[in-house]
C-alpha cells in the first residue's frame, strides 16, 4: 500500500492560459512542453487504514487548499481500486516550490504515479492523464518525458512524446528572481482572464496557429522557428495577463533583464530563447552548447538570485527501492 515516484517540472513553450470546461479542469486549449530533468519532485503515497483522512506534507507543510486538491485525485484512484482507505502523501521538491516553476505539474504527475502504483493499479495512459489533470491542467504533460504535446480532444486531454530526451538534447537555464509563492495562483488568474481581458478571445482564437507551428518546428529540430513561435507565444500569453482586471503582473525588473539579454545574445548568434511561466523566474532554452555562456551572462544579471540548469528528462515513473 505504499510506493514512491519521482517527476519533473515541466515548461510550455506553446502555453494554455483559460479552460474550457471548470469541472474536470479541462485546459482551454493545447499545449507543447519541454520536461526538465534537473528538477526534481519525489513523492510517497501511504494508504493507511489508521488515518482518518488524507494528510498531505509538501516540503514537510501541511495546507488545506493543498490537501483538498490532492484528495480529489486520490479519490478517483481509490474509486479504480475499489476502496475507501485513506492516504499519507509526503512530497518534496529540489526547487522552489510555487514560483513558476511548475512545482504542481511534477507534483501531480508524481503523485498519481505513485497513488497507482500503491494501489497496484495498472490504469491505461489516457485515464492516469486525465486524474492528474483534476490537480493540475500541466501535470499529464510531466507523465511524458522529453518534448510533450498536450491536446483537447472531445472532453479529454490526450498527451503524445514528439520527441524523447536523447532526440534534441536542449538545455534549459532557469534564471530565479523571487524565491517566495506566488502572490496569484494560475487556476485563479485564468479564471479572471477569461472574464476579464479583451485579449482573451483572440489568445484562444490564435491559438491551434501557434501549436501546429511549435510541432512542426520540433519535428523539424529547427531551433530558430521554435525560439520565434515560442517567444510570441509566451509573450502573447502575458499580453492577456497584464490585460486583466486587476493585472496580472508576474514580471520583476529581473524578469525583464532576462529577456533583454536573452535576446541580445541571439543576435549576437547564441543559440537561446525565453519562456516565462505565471511567476518571474525566466527559462532559458538553448541548444546544448550554449547553455555554459547562458548561465554565466544570466547569472550576473542584477536581481538573479540563482540560475539553475537542467537537460530534457524523463516521465514520471515509480522508484524501484522505495524504503
Ligand atoms: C502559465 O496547470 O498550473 O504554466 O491546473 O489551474 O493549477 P491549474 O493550472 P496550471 O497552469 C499552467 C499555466 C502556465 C502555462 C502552461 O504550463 O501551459
Amino acid at each position: 500500500m505504499r510506493a514512491v515516484a519521482i517527476a519533473h517540472p515541466n515548461v510550455a513553450l506553446v502555453k494554455y492560459w483559460g479552460k474550457r470546461v471548470r469541472a474536470g479542469n479541462l485546459p482551454a486549449t493545447g499545449s507543447l512542453s519541454l520536461v526538465l530533468g534537473g528538477l526534481s519532485t519525489e513523492t510517497s503515497v501511504t494508504f493507511d487504514p489508521s488515518l482518518r483522512h488524507d494528510r498531505v506534507l509538501l516540503d514537510g507543510r501541511e495546507d488545506p487548499e493543498t490537501t483538498a486538491r490532492v484528495s480529489a485525485c486520490l479519490d478517483l484512484l481509490r474509486q479504480e481500486a475499489g476502496v475507501s482507505t485513506p492516504a499519507l502523501v509526503e512530497s518534496r521538491n529540489d526547487f522552489p516550490t510555487g514560483a513558476g516553476l511548475a512545482s504542481s505539474a511534477s507534483g501531480f504527475a508524481a503523485l498519481v504515479t505513485a497513488g497507482a502504483g500503491a494501489l497496484g493499479l495498472h490504469l491505461p495512459a489516457q485515464r492516469l492523464a486525465e486524474i492528474a489533470r483534476l490537480g493540475s491542467g500541466s501535470a499529464p504533460r510531466s507523465l511524458l518525458g522529453g518534448v510533450v504535446l498536450l491536446r483537447n480532444r472531445e472532453a479529454t486531454t490526450v498527451c503524445e512524446q514528439i520527441a524523447a530526451a536523447a532526440d534534441w538534447p536542449l538545455q534549459i537555464v532557469v534564471a530565479v528572481t523571487t524565491s517566495g509563492p506566488k502572490a496569484i495562483s494560475s487556476r485563479i488568474g485564468m479564471a479572471r482572464s477569461e472574464q476579464t481581458s479583451p485579449f482573451y478571445a483572440a489568445w484562444v482564437e490564435t491559438h491551434a496557429a501557434d501549436l501546429d507551428t511549435g510541432l512542426v518546428a520540433v519535428r523539424n529540430r529547427d531551433f530558430p522557428a521554435l525560439a520565434a513561435i515560442a517567444e510570441h507565444n509566451c509573450l502573447k500569453m502575458h499580453a492577456v495577463m497584464l490585460t486583466t482586471r486587476p493585472p496580472l503582473l508576474y514580471w520583476t525588473p529581473a524578469t525583464l533583464a532576462c529577456l533583454h539579454k536573452i535576446q541580445e545574445l541571439r543576435q549576437d548568434g547564441v543559440p537561446v530563447f525565453f519562456t516565462v511561466d505565471a511567476g518571474p523566474q525566466v527559462k532559458a532554452v538553448c541548444l546544448p552548447g550554449a547553455a555554459d555562456d547562458v548561465a554565466a551572462v544570466l547569472g550576473r544579471l542584477p536581481g538573479v538570485l540563482q540560475v539553475l540548469r537542467s537537460p530534457l528528462g524523463e516521465g514520471a515513473r515509480l522508484r524501484a527501492n522505495a524504503d
